[in-house]
């Protein structure tokens, strides 16, 4: 078995002139949470649309279990992405949608489930993420902000997806609220285990990544500075990195 998820190789990304990402080469591990943490701009967004296949690398290659994406025609690409669910910044819940219309919206448009087996797979997905029965009927608008979270989580987890992608996952969101959601990226990693699940988070909450990554690539300027465990990645030496563990 593949121990690795994806693989970059000499990937460089410009926009006009400038120099996004810079030949990078790293492999992300299969099963594992991995945290793409750095400063503002340093391309971790750019990067995620990559691996999504949203946007094309200027040169070299994304290999994702066996496949290079970037050579896949547009209708192939689609199809790729159901192995990926993606939880926005944002949430991005359709607002005129429940929350229990929202989870179901891709098992709707993606399966063939009849509405009773839509409507225990919905509920078993609200369960899981902690939205208690009475909150499936309620609007985005009539949800905290953590709860929207959780929503989003169980929709993206719908099509039970081999890689989990969050950027910025408790942006806006309080202390206590933002251990919760980790928790449940956490949980969400443990309770798909068995099948390999893969989860990315897109980051610069260094203290709360520190606590639930298993690996960290740090990115800055668009180059990896430092690809390691948690435990490797707190010894850096490296003065950038120095600079954002005292933050
Ligand atoms: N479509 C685009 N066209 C031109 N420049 C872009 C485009 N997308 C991103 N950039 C530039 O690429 C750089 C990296 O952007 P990116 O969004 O990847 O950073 P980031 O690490 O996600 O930052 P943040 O932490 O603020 O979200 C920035 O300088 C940005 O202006
Ligand atoms: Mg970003």
């Amino acid at each position: 078995m593949n121990e690795f998820f994806l693989e970059f190789k000499n990937v460089t990304k410009k926009f006009g002139e400038s120099t996004i990402l810079n030949n990078l080469n790293f492999k992300i591990h299969k099963g594992k949470i991995t945290t793409i943490l750095g400063f503002s701009g340093a391309g971790k967004t750019t990067l995620m649309k990559i691996i999504l296949g949203l946007i094309m690398p200027s040169s070299g290659v994304v290999d994702v279990l066996g496949t290079e994406i970037n050579h896949l025609t547009e209708l192939e690409l689609r199809e790729f992405r159901r192995n990926f669910g993606m939880v926005f910044q944002y949430a991005a819940l359709f607002d005129f949608l429940s929350s229990f219309e929202n989870v179901a919206f891709p098992l709707r448009e993606f399966t063939k489930l009849n509405e009773d087996e839509i409507k225990v797979k919905v509920m078993d997905l609200l369960k899981a993420v902690g939205i208690p029965i009475e909150a499936s009927t309620r609007l985005p608008s009539e949800l905290s902000g953590g709860m929207r979270k959780r929503v989003g989580l169980a929709r993206a987890l719908a099509l039970e997806p081999q890689l989990m992608l969050y950027d910025e996952p408790t942006s806006g969101l309080d202390p206590i609220t933002t251990h919760m959601v980790y928790d449940l990226i956490k949980e969400t990693a443990e309770r798909n285990a068995e099948r390999h699940f893969t989860s990315i988070i897109i980051s610069h909450d260094i203290h709360a990544t520190l606590k639930y990554s298993d690996y960290i690539l740090f990115l800055e300027k668009g180059t990896v500075v430092e690809h390691s465990d948690v435990e490797t990645f707190k010894r850096s030496e490296k003065p950038v990195i120095r600079r954002f563990l005292e933050l």
